[in-house]
């Protein structure tokens, strides 16, 4: 196929953004309930972008729009009640309707359609579509879906393990179905569930067919791969509970739920053992308010512990009564140390942080039962643990030796990297710090033994289902999909999980990509029922096998390789029609350290399933970096290079230009490289857009599309916090020839005005509005090899200096809507750059916090740094670290989204100053030879008038000559829409605004919006 694309020409980028945003609330079926993986693309995003790029572009404009809306749907708006803690109220929501991209609607009729118009696209036969960056395997399910020959590659073996489970298991025996075992039909226990499951049946229908099952009056039902999983996953449980059951005792008659515990230290005055403890809060609902209380035992050798129900609530507002819950659920440990129950005084730190290091890596922290999670029936109760269960919980050892001594590699004693992959430096493992060095430190041992015995029994699976009869696909299947539930299983069974207090549920170890030392932790009774147990993980997991089955229906056998990109060949001697790939972002996320964590316990269950798994797991670890053939992991990480930043930054910018050169070499003539970006850091983004185009790529469109959405439907227009930008690139023809700025400038400036107004016309708003503009201006630069500078013989211009000229006109254009609202072609010239950032901010995120991203983006596009910003124009105040959590204890009680995929990190915050913060003596007074900036005048302005010295205020008006200035007028005017309603700001600038226009009244009027009236009925006096 050649030709324009769709996607170079249109893309429902509101409905794939709407669409991904609802996708990080489904639960059931999606792919990231499979096993997790950092940073999975969402699915309708990667739908989206794969139709797109594979279908033409229509030609007209109206048939473009019925095309756009056939995959995303319409958008509309609802209105919704929400209830807050005080009151209800309406909030407005977008959501999409038709289209297939929204979760559910992916195997809609509307899909097949797309399926046969992709085909008709390549003349009959199956598009191939490469990801070699294929980690969780969004891309290519997408891809496998949409009826495409897929290879998906990824150089991690955990990935490729997923990649087996998320596309090759399902497109083998999707449609098959072989009859439930014997022991499940067997089973009233399962029998009930896959009735339940399967079928909608009355208490009565379901009590006469269980009993006709039992009697064997009906063969075993014929079911799929997902009720076969569920099955052998029943088997490995009952199995697995024959040995672990009198480790998790009942009490009372009641189940235990989960063990809360607490590290130890001996305290360095006292030689007390003490716990290590960041809240005391064991629940904190509205309803249900429980602490645990710490005191010294009678002999004051440690602590003893009680159970306080029913706190009560004490504050008069909202503010008042966090302070009081802060203090009254404050643990032993703070971020300063641990201060001592037994001779100590609370929060008096007796043994700093570094007291509480050397003692770990003296190997003399110890750990504690703090309290005891059982169910009631009728929901949780807390209990302090009794003698039996805290001896019962290190009296493993002979069973430990016995359930390892048959399980290849042994008890898991594998280093834990220490990974120095993080911007700032620190590194996000953190456990070595205190001596926890080995995978096994991070489990209790009744957590190892726990694993030990699902492992061990999932092994045993394959000679249990061979003697069943079971063909070797369906028992590779299988074991996998169990392998899967043990890595939930792992995930959920750390001593890096958590215990949230508001929903009291456990929270995963992989809340961050991080492994973090903790100090309290949870641990989770594995073979009962619920969040963190094994038969969970389980049904999780069939439910992704039964979506994938539908997905895989029909579908062409997919080519999974465990591959190093930079190794990358043409599939099968064929060249490849589209790779749409998500490359790693500098040092964003530390993919295979984290994925070691799985890996232990996938070689172990694995070993022996066939050589492609014993090749895969062979090591120890996953793939990092080898000097020698400079090839590995293409992650920014200085500690695999001797801890030099530079050499670690040039290799992955070096490999991730050869990876693109691969790509590139491997696409048919007309085909497309598709590369999403998720690191909007300006630098980071321009190094890669540097590579691709040195790796010859001409970049002919981008779409940034939010992923995650806070605010609702009010800042989805405004600022997007949490986008990708998708970026599609051509290959650049041998012929091409090196370019010249000023043509190449002129060339941009022509094309990207059509660009900036159709995206503004979509709705395109925020920083997202620069990273879309981008992608078209790309075009002019990337079409040559080089772009040569006119006036400067033998010098080039590079990719930054060519974006920063691109990302003045975007501003100046978002700028000119802000100060003439309704007048379409005023692009502003002539401003200021702070003032423009000033404005770019303020529209944007108002006098709120703001991630600093796209600040940084804003300011680096005015000319600025976010440092000169917060120094030295005091325009900024840095705010820092997550949004409102400046309370460590509450963050830990809260870590909590039990079945919740990784998120990344929000990073750090900025605010604008107000007027009356920002006072520095200079301000709005020329300097260094360099002319006040307008909002510095403005805001001097602002002083002198409150102040009420109407005279101060003329002369300084007279000495700049405000108000014969046009741009001043509309500045002001802009500044009064953007001032709260009914503020002191709003009224300060609009009573300088008719004073000003009573002296040039003919200015103010040709200033879009404003109301001459107002100059008539001038306000002037207030305030002087
Ligand atoms: C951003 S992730 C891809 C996530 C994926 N799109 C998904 O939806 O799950 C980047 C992937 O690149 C892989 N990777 C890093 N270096 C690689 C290399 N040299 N060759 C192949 N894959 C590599 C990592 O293992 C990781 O899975």
């Amino acid at each position: 196929m050649s030709g324009r694309r769709l996607i170079e020409a249109a893309f429902p980028l509101k409905q794939a953004s709407l669409d991904s945003v609802h996708e990080k609330n489904v639960r059931h079926g999606h792919i990231s309930t499979l096993h997790i993986w950092p940073a999975r693309r969402p699915l309708a995003a990667s739908r989206a972008a794969l139709i797109a790029t594979l279908l033409p572009d229509p030609g007209t404009a109206e048939e473009r729009k019925r095309l756009i809306e056939k995959i995303g749907g319409k958008v509309i708006q609802k209105t919704e009640k929400k209830k807050t803690p005080t009151k209800t109220v309406d909030v407005l929501r977008e959501e999409t309707i038709g289209g297939v991209l929204h979760w559910g609607r992916e195997s809609s009729p509307d899909l097949d359609w797309f399926r046969k118009e992709i085909r008709k696209a390549y003349g009959g036969r199956a598009p191939r579509v490469l990801d070699p960056f294929a980690g969780g395997g969004a891309i290519p399910l997408e891809a496998m879906r949409l009826g495409c020959e897929v290879t998906a590659a990824d150089i991690n073996p955990v990935a490729w393990f997923i990649l087996k489970c998320t596309l090759e298991y399902p497109q083998r025996l999707a449609g098959q179905h072989r009859p439930l075992p014997q022991f499940a039909v067997e089973s009233p226990e399962f029998m009930e569930a896959f009735l339940k499951g399967t079928s909608k049946l009355t208490k009565k229908q379901l009590e006469r067919q269980l009993k006709a099952v039992q009697q064997s009056l009906f063969p075993p039902p014929e079911v799929d791969l997902a009720w076969h999983v569920r099955a052998w996953g029943f088997w490995v449980l009952q199995q697995a509970r024959k040995g672990l059951e009198r480790f998790y005792p009942k009490v009372d008659g009641a189940p235990t739920v989960a063990y809360l515990w607490a590290r130890t230290i001996a305290c360095k005055n006292c030689r007390a053992t003490i716990p290590l403890l960041k809240t005391r809060w064991l629940c904190k609902k509205s309803d249900k308010r429980i602490l645990l209380k710490v005191a010294p035992n009678a002999d004051r050798s440690s602590v003893a512990f009680e159970i306080e129900e029913n706190v009560p609530v004490v504050g008069s507002n909202a503010a008042q009564r966090r302070e009081h819950d802060k203090r009254i659920g404050g643990g032993t440990m703070s971020k300063a140390g641990a201060w001592c129950p037994c001779c100590g005084q609370a929060r008096t730190v007796s043994m700093g942080m570094e007291d509480i290091r050397q003692e770990g890596l003296a190997g003399r922290l110890g750990t504690m039962i703090t309290a005891v999670v059982a169910d009631a029936g009728a929901g949780k109760m807390y209990r302090t643990a009794t003698a039996q269960e805290a001896q019962l919980a290190t009296e493993t050892a002979t069973d430990l030796a016995s359930v390892f001594s048959g399980i290849p590699f042994g008890i898991p004693d594998e280093a834990i990297p220490q990974g120095g992959s993080r911007s700032g430096g620190g590194s996000p493992f953190t456990t070595h710090l205190y001596g926890i060095t080995r995978w096994s430190q991070l489990f209790t041992p009744r957590q190892l033994l726990g694993i030990g015995a699902f492992v061990r029994d999932t092994r045993d699976v394959r000679a249990a289902m061979a003697s069943s009869g079971y063909p070797p696909e369906w028992i590779d299947a299988v074991q996998a999909y169990l392998a899967c539930a043990i890595s939930r299983l792992a995930d959920y069974n750390s001593m890096v999980c958590l215990w949230g207090v508001s929903r009291e549920t456990i929270a995963h170890t992989f809340t961050r990509y991080a492994i973090p030392i903790t100090w309290d932790f949870c641990e989770t009774n594995p073979i009962l029922h619920g969040t963190g147990s094994y038969d969970g993980g389980v049904d999780w997991v069939a439910r992704y096998v039964e979506h994938a089955l539908a997905a895989a229906k029909g579908a062409v056998t997919p080519m999974l390789v465990r591959q190093d990109v930079l190794r990358l060949s043409q599939g099968n001697g064929l060249a490849w029609d589209a790779v749409v790939t998500d490359p790693p972002y500098y040092d964003v996320i530390p993919y295979s350290d984290l994925a070691d964590f799985f890996l232990i316990w996938l070689r172990r269950i694995l070993h022996g399933a066939g050589p492609a798994f014993d090749e895969a797991f062979e090591d120890s670890h996953g793939p990092k970096w080898d000097q020698e053939s400079g090839e590995g992991e293409l992650i920014d990480d200085a500690s695999r290079f001797g801890g030099d930043a530079t050499r670690s930054r040039n290799a992955y910018e070096d490999g991730m230009r050869r990876a693109f050169t691969r790509c590139l070499a491997s696409l048919t003539p007309e085909g497309k490289l598709f590369v999403v970006f998720a690191n909007k850091q300006p630098t980071a983004w321009e190094a890669l857009v540097g590579a691709l185009v040195g790796a010859g790529a001409t970049v002919t469109a981008s779409w940034p599309i939010v992923t995650e959405m806070r605010g609702g439907v009010r800042n989805f227009g405004r600022a997007s916090l949490a986008s990708s930008v998708w970026l599609v690139c051509s290959k650049r023809p041998e012929s091409a020839h090196a370019g010249w700025d000023n043509r190449v400038l002129e060339d941009m400036r022509t094309s990207i005005q059509v660009c900036l107004r159709e995206y503004w016309d979509a709705g395109i708003r925020g920083p997202d509005f620069v990273w879309a503009a981008t992608g078209p201006a790309l075009e002019a630069y990337s079409r040559h090899p080089v772009v040569k500078k006119a006036n400067a013989p033998g010098q080039t211009m590079d990719v930054s200096e060519f974006l920063r000229a691109v990302r003045r006109i975007v501003v100046d254009f978002v700028v000119g809507r802000v100060v003439s609202p309704g007048a379409e072609d005023e692009a502003v010239s002539g401003l200021d750059d702070l003032t423009t950032y000033y404005l770019l901010h303020r529209n944007d995120f108002g006098l709120e916090e703001a991630p600093v991203g796209p600040c940084i983006l804003y300011a680096v596009s005015c000319g600025l740094s976010d440092a000169d910003l917060a120094d030295e124009h005091e325009l900024l105040a840095r705010t820092g670290g997550k949004a409102g959590s400046s309370d460590e204890e509450e963050d830990a009680a809260e870590l909590e989204d039990p079945e919740g995929e990784v998120e990344e990190g929000t990073g750090s915050k900025v605010r604008l100053k107000t007027w009356q913060q920002r006072k520095a003596k200079g301000m709005g007074y020329d300097g260094d030879g360099r002319p006040a900036p307008l909002i510095d005048q403005v805001h001097r302005l602002m002083h002198l008038w409150k102040a009420g010295d109407q005279v101060k205020v003329d002369e300084y008006l007279e000495a700049r000559a405000l108000a014969g200035n046009r741009l001043f007028h509309r500045v002001l005017q802009a500044l009064i829409e953007l001032a709260d309603e009914g503020s002191e700001e709003r009224a300060l600038l609009e009573s300088i605004s008719n004073h000003v226009a009573g002296k040039r009244p003919e200015l103010a009027a040709q200033v879009p919006g404003w109301d001459i009236r107002r100059g008539g009925q001038s306000e002037e006096g207030e305030g002087t």
